[in-house]
């Protein structure tokens, strides 16, 4: 059974380190995402962007399939399945649906804007026991074809709307989606430490996992980082992993390409991903 992400994250930022979110975009990457949890015992967060949920088929689609492999592959570790950065009405059709915890991403509106429709949605998810996730301060980089350059969000900003009641909060210091660029200056950890002493026992949310440094991941931990975010790292590993056996010619003789096997090597690399990154946020054996 899906669940809310707010106890699993309530005990990682006591206990000091990071439940992975990873971002689904397929059967193949949902199930190697949640047999590597059930295999290292670790709590994890399926994230589906918009994009993505309307890729895989809309929203229920996406909830009827993680629901039926939470059944079959016998999972039971916690899984929070996630609308990632979602917009105001993906929120609310994330909720009907049957999503179990929401991102709503009200960093493009004025701050006014985003206290009033956070606190609307505060009010919905905690009627529901869904968890919500916040956002302050753009996150740089692509998401969905919006390109934002790694904004740094203002700590009393975040506090006022960690004081809404949000479950966590996505504050942008300094990260972006997707690889970072050469002359990248790092993490703000000024500014995450300010955040994190104005909002006291609030999880934050670090989004960008990809291509950070394990040290610059390690302190973010340290400064209360309890949820990391990853999608274009699988992306790669699993695109990489594919176009070598496209390459290999392993055509299955002449019969053409089977998918089951053609993604093996995909779901594999997705695999190892996922494992390296939960030995990375130190959530292996927290289930
Ligand atoms: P990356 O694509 O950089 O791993 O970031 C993922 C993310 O933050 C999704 O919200």
């Amino acid at each position: 059974m899906l669940v809310s992400a707010k106890d699993m994250l309530n005990k990682a930022k006591a206990g000091h380190y990071a439940v992975g979110q990873f971002n689904i975009n397929n059967l193949e990457w949902t199930k190697a995402v949640l047999l590597t949890a059930q295999e290292l015992n670790s709590p994890v967060i399926l994230g589906v962007s918009e994009g993505a949920g309307k890729y895989m088929c809309g929203y229920k689609t996406v909830v009827n399939m993680v629901n039926g492999m939470l059944e079959e592959l016998k999972i039971t570790v916690p899984v929070a399945l996630h609308l990632d950065h979602g917009s105001y009405e993906g929120a609310y059709k994330c909720i009907e649906a049957g999503f179990s915890s929401i991102m709503f991403d009200g960093s493009h509106y004025p701050i006014d804007e985003n206290i009033a429709k956070t606190t609307e949605l505060v009010k919905v998810c905690s009627e529901k026991g869904l968890s919500l996730e916040a956002e302050v301060g753009s996150i740089g980089g692509e998401e969905d074809g919006v390109i934002g350059t790694g904004e740094v969000a203002d700590p009393k900003e975040c506090k006022a709307i960690a004081d809404l009641g949000v479950t966590m909060l996505a504050a942008g210091i300094g990260n972006i989606h997707g690889k970072y660029p050469a002359n990248w200056t790092g993490l703000s950890f000024e500014t995450l430490d300010a955040i994190g002493q104005l909002t006291g026992d609030m999880p934050l949310v670090l989004h960008g996992g990809t291509g950070i440094p394990e040290d610059m991941i390690k302190k973010a931990i340290s400064l209360g980082v309890a949820k990391i975010n990853v999608n274009t790292e699988c992306q790669l590993a699993f695109a990489e992993a594919t176009r070598g056996y496209i390459e290999a010619g392993k055509d299955q003789s002449g019969k053409g390409f089977d998918p089951r096997k053609l993604l093996a090597p995909g779901y594999e690399a997705i695999k190892a991903t996922v494992k390296e990154k939960m030995e990375l946020f130190g959530s292996v054996g927290q289930a």
